[in-house]
């Protein structure tokens, strides 16, 4: 049988292998709602344009309504031999209300209805990470206010450079948070227009009414050109871009999780909620969580890669190419959005482990950048002649394999004999850190400051 929808010129079916290469219901059936409120919109707007009665486009909102309720209760039976969920949705409507479901289609093609289909769901899942990003910045910044003046060691190549506190390392989280959160929020702000009435790419010679179906949906506006709306994915890929770049924040932070919990260094501990056993080793407690929203980061980055490599080179307008858009993306953003509420869930639970923190901040030498500073600052020494004096110091605790605050200042002096006692009030870590009082550093009062600020910022929406 050839297809009722187009199968008009067709004088035989589709080939099995044909059916199944060109179907996309198993997966578009995820815009079901999108699409019968897209149809709503059209036949509201066809009646009010008088292209249908008023009569007929009740009985077709009714049918799309009915329609609504079979899909949401399980009821409705998808089929592949009518490839998508547009072709779906109207067959069973045909059923439900005869030859005028024929009608609905006016002024309508396929490849707008699908556009705006699509738009819609990218528009919710980003209004989702949005909200998402903003519960993990709000869990981070209620933790970086409580742990502000705990101390830890800063890392440069995974080395202790300098003592930092627990919660500006969280706030550095914030901050990247805060990047993706407003790309997210220009990625909704660029693609709210609608391509609905673009029609298969030329637009179309019934009087519609763009401006009303775009109000209908939510969109800012319609799309100024017809060729653009049909053959444009920007939305999706931008959507998938801002979504990897999060993901690389995500990883980040996952990976330093999965190091920190490590028995070797036992920075902070993970709650029961977010961590598994082994089948084997009875004492082993694993960061899955955290391995796992490091790994999701390949599905997004693969999802974005696909996409842009479907739509690279496509002549305009519509080509068949572009239903492979709909799989890649639902696969990145549901990942995107898995991470961000596993990482909260996560940095709600965690607890760091102050004492270890702290201990594991002093050690390293990492308080040799205060010694130089205090050399400047106290004995007006150039800071070049303050960063020698003070790695030969380093030296001498290497030599006497003691913390730079255990070096007698007997021997500091044979390096510099104007070194006074006063010196080793800069060498502990909590005075170091509170030294660093300059915009953006990780003197506990700024700490505060800044998790306080971020706390009434994400309060405001
Ligand atoms: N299932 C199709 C898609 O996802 C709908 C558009 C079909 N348009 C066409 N000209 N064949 O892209």
């Amino acid at each position: 049988m050839s297809n009722r929808m187009w199968g008009g010129r067709f004088a035989e079916g589709p080939d099995a292998i044909m059916e199944e290469i060109n179907a996309s219901i198993d997966y578009d059936r995820k815009l079901y709602r999108q699409d019968i409120a897209g149809s709503k919109a059209h036949v509201r707007m066809l009646a009010a344009q008088q292209i249908v009665t008023a009569e007929d486009a009740a009985k077709i909102a009714d049918g799309l309504d009915t329609i609504l309720s079979e899909i949401e209760e399980g009821k409705f039976t998808f089929s592949r031999a009518l490839e998508d969920i547009h072709m779906n949705i109207e067959a069973r409507l045909a059923e439900l209300i005869g030859p005028t479901a024929g009608r609905l289609h006016t002024g309508r093609s396929r490849n707008d209805q699908v556009a705006t289909d699509f738009r819609l769901w990218v528009r919710d899942t980003l209004d989702t990470l949005d909200q998402q990003l903003s519960e993990l910045m709000q869990a981070l910044a209620e933790k970086a206010e409580i742990h502000a003046a705990d101390v830890m060691p800063g890392f440069t190549h995974l080395q202790s450079a300098q003592p930092v506190t627990f919660g500006h390392h969280l706030l550095a989280y914030v901050e990247m948070f805060a990047r993706d959160r407003s790309r997210v929020r220009d990625a909704r702000a660029r693609m709210n227009e609608s391509p609905l009435g673009a029609a298969a790419l030329a637009g179309t010679s019934f009087p519609i009414d763009r401006k009303a179906t775009a109000e209908a949906l939510g969109f800012d506006r319609p799309t100024a050109n017809s060729l653009d709306a049909v053959s444009d994915r920007d939305f999706v890929i931008e959507a998938l871009a801002a979504s990897s770049i999060c993901a690389v924040h995500l990883s980040r932070f996952a990976e330093e999780i999965v190091i920190w919990c490590s028995a070797q260094f036992g920075f902070i501990k993970l709650s029961d909620k977010f961590s598994t056993g082994s089948s084997i080793m009875p004492q082993k407690k694993n960061p899955d969580a955290a391995e796992l929203i490091r790994a999701k980061t390949g599905r997004i980055f693969g999802s974005l890669q696909g996409l842009l490599v479907v739509m690279k080179g496509l002549p305009l307008a519509y080509s068949k190419d572009m239903q492979e858009d709909k799989e890649q993306a639902f696969d990145g953003l549901s990942s995107i959005s898995l991470a961000l509420a596993a990482m909260t869930g996560m940095v709600k639970d965690l607890e760091p482990n102050t004492k270890v923190l702290k201990k594991a901040a002093g050690s390293g030498y990492s308080t040799a950048t205060d010694l130089a500073d205090w050399l400047v600052r106290v004995l007006g020494m150039p800071f070049r002649d303050a960063h020698h004096v003070t790695g030969r110091i380093v030296g001498i605790a290497v030599e006497r394999n003691c913390e730079l605050h255990k070096v007698p200042l007997e021997a500091m002096q044979e390096v510099d004999a104007t070194i006074t006692e006063e010196v080793f009030s800069v060498l502990s870590v909590d005075k170091s850190v509170r030294s660093r009082v300059s915009y953006g550093g990780t003197a506990p009062v700024n700490v505060r400051k800044q998790a306080r600020r971020w706390l009434k910022e994400l309060a405001r929406g």
